[in-house]
C-alpha cells in the first residue's frame, strides 16, 4: 500500500510522474488517474489501479495543440480546426497514431485519442513534462467518474502517490470524442462540449456513431458503465407519475429523486436532490456525479431522475444516465 498525498504542489506532481508514478490531476471534465505514456510500467500500472480492462484504451494528454497534432500520423484539416477552436477544452480527437504511441496506450488500434485539458494546474504540470500524460477517469472501472479531489481519494487511496487538487470539475461530465478513421468525422462519445457548437464551427451535421457493447470500433464504451451501487433508474415524466400512483409511503421512503429544476415532481417526493434549482443544464452537469455519489451513501434502495430534452448537456447526460441505470 502507498501513501496517498493531496495537495497542488505542481512540482513534486512532475517529480512524480518523470520517476514513473501514478498522479490524479484535475481537468475541466473529471480528475484523470495520470502517468508517463511512454513508460510502460507506469501505464499498466493505471490499467490495475483502475482494474480496467486491457482492451480500454486511454486518451493522452498535453500541454498544447501543436504537441497533440504532433501524436497524429496524420490527419485532415478539420481535424486541425476543431484542435484550434475547442483546445484547451472538453474534446478529444482520435486519428491515426505515430508509432512512438504505444499499442498499450491504444488496445492494439491504429488510432490515438489525445486532448488538450482546460485546467491551469494540469495545464501547468503538462508544460513541465517532455511526454504526454496517459489519463481515463480516476475511478475504479465501471463506476463514476470523480469530480473532486476527494471522491479521487475515497476509492483509489493507497493506489497512487498522489492528488493534484484543482478544486472541483467545471464542466463535471466526460469530455466529448470525435474520431477520424474515415476522413469524416464522427461522433463517438457524448460529453462536455456539446454537439451544436460542434456542428457550427464544422457548418454541417456531425455523423454519430456512438458507441456501445455491439461496436467493435468503441472498446471501451460500455452500455453499463458509470454506475452507483444505488439502483439509479432514468424515467420519463410519464413513467414516473405512473410509478407514483401506485407507491406505498413506505416504498417512497427508500427512494431519493433527483431534481432538476423546478419540477412539479417534487412536491411527490420525501427525498429530494437538487442537479440545479434553476434548471440549467451546466449546472446539473457539474454537479451530476458528485450528487451521485452522494446520494449512494445514504442507503435509498433507488434513485430516480427524470429524463433530460435532447438538447445541449442534456444528450449527454441522458447518456451518461442510462449507462448508469439498471436496465
Ligand atoms: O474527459 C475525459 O475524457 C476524461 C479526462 C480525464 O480527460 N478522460 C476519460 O477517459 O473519460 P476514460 O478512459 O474514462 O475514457 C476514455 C475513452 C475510452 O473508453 C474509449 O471509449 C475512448 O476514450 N478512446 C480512447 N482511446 C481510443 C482509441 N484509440 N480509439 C477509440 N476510442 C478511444
Ligand atoms: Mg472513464
Amino acid at each position: 500500500m502507498k501513501t496517498t498525498h493531496i495537495g497542488t504542489d505542481v512540482r513534486e506532481a512532475a517529480r512524480l510522474l518523470k520517476s514513473g508514478a501514478l498522479v490524479a490531476i484535475p481537468t475541466e471534465t473529471v480528475y484523470g488517474l495520470a502517468a508517463n505514456a511512454f513508460d510502460l510500467t507506469a501505464v499498466a500500472d493505471i490499467f490495475r489501479a483502475k482494474n480496467r480492462p486491457f482492451f480500454d484504451p486511454l486518451i493522452l494528454h498535453v500541454a498544447s495543440v501543436q504537441k497533440a497534432l504532433d501524436l497524429f500520423d496524420h490527419y485532415p484539416p478539420l481535424l486541425s480546426e476543431l484542435a484550434h477552436t475547442f483546445w484547451p477544452g472538453p474534446l478529444t480527437l482520435v486519428a491515426p497514431k505515430k508509432t512512438i504511441v504505444p499499442d498499450l496506450i491504444t488496445a492494439g488500434s491504429a488510432l490515438v485519442a489525445v486532448r488538450v485539458p482546460a485546467h491551469p494546474l494540469s495545464l501547468d504540470l503538462l508544460s513541465q513534462l517532455d511526454f504526454p500524460l496517459a489519463a481515463p477517469s480516476a475511478n475504479p472501472f465501471g463506476y463514476v467518474s470523480p469530480t473532486t479531489a476527494q471522491h479521487v481519494l475515497d476509492q483509489l487511496a493507497g493506489e497512487i502517490d498522489y492528488i493534484l487538487d484543482g478544486g472541483a470539475c467545471q464542466n463535471g461530465i466526460e469530455s466529448t470524442i470525435i474520431g477520424f478513421s474515415e476522413t469524416e468525422p464522427q461522433l463517438w462519445r457524448l460529453g462536455s462540449l456539446t454537439v451544436e457548437s460542434i456542428e457550427s464551427k464544422l457548418g454541417c451535421k456531425l455523423l454519430h456513431h456512438l458507441h456501445n457493447n455491439s461496436n467493435p470500433q468503441a472498446p471501451g464504451q460500455l452500455d453499463k458503465h458509470y454506475a452507483p451501487n444505488t439502483q439509479l433508474r432514468l424515467l420519463s415524466k410519464e413513467q414516473i407519475q405512473s410509478a407514483l400512483s401506485q407507491i406505498s409511503e413506505e416504498s417512497l421512503a427508500k427512494i431519493a429523486f433527483l431534481a432538476f429544476g423546478n419540477s412539479d415532481l417534487i412536491p411527490s417526493f420525501s427525498n429530494v436532490f437538487h442537479l440545479s434549482p434553476n434548471g440549467e443544464l451546466p449546472e446539473a452537469a457539474h454537479h451530476l456525479y458528485a450528487l451521485i455519489r452522494r446520494v449512494d451513501t445514504l442507503g435509498f434502495e433507488e434513485m430516480w431522475i427524470q429524463k433530460f430534452e435532447t438538447e445541449g448537456l442534456g444528450a449527454a447526460l441522458n447518456d451518461r444516465l442510462k449507462r448508469a441505470a439498471v436496465l
